[in-house]
């Protein structure tokens, strides 16, 4: 590969750590406050401090950087851990407000911005598991 060619990481587009974590403040506090995030917010215990520090590690490493969340927690199994948290459109559509407020806010590369916001909205997407779900009209489910 050329040097033209070098990959670099989405943890770097959108600022390394700094960013990381002035994403997920922002996130938390937007979830805190908007009225249109109540219903996701009273699925979260009353401090949000363990989340957001877990929340920081997953996506350093989902965004390329450093290993910080699987050392400790192993695979993600992301969807799985949700599974006890009835999400469908409605609880998809006020965590993804909360994320591209935070978005906007935090992540100075328009380009990067919207490679983000893309990326996310196809996992919040994803985490839905309330009836009707797209992702679980195949067989295999009880
Ligand atoms: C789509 C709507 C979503 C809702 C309503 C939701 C809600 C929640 C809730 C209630 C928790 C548990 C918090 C606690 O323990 O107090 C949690 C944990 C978590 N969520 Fe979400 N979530 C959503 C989407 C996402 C997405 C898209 C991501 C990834 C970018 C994500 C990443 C995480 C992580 C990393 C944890 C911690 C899991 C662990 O303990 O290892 N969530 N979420």
């Amino acid at each position: 590969m050329s040097d033209a060619e070098v990959q670099i990481s989405m943890f770097d587009r959108i600022g390394g750590p700094v960013t990381v974590d002035r994403l997920v403040e922002s996130f938390y506090q937007r979830m805190d406050t908007l009225p249109e995030a109540r219903t996701i917010r009273a699925m979260h215990a009353p401090d949000l401090g363990q989340v957001k520090s877990v929340l920081k590690r997953y996506l350093t490493e989902w965004t390329g950087g450093p290993k910080l969340y699987s050392v400790e927690k192993g695979h993600p199994r992301l969807r799985q851990r949700h599974l006890g948290f009835a999400i469908g459109d409605s609880e998809r559509d006020a965590w993804l407000t909360c994320m591209r407020g935070a978005l906007e806010e935090t992540v100075a590369d328009a380009a990067a911005r919207s490679d983000m916001d893309a990326a996310l909205t196809k996992l919040a997407d994803w985490m839905r598991n309330t009836a009707g779900n797209p992702h679980d009209t195949g067989a295999g489910r009880p």
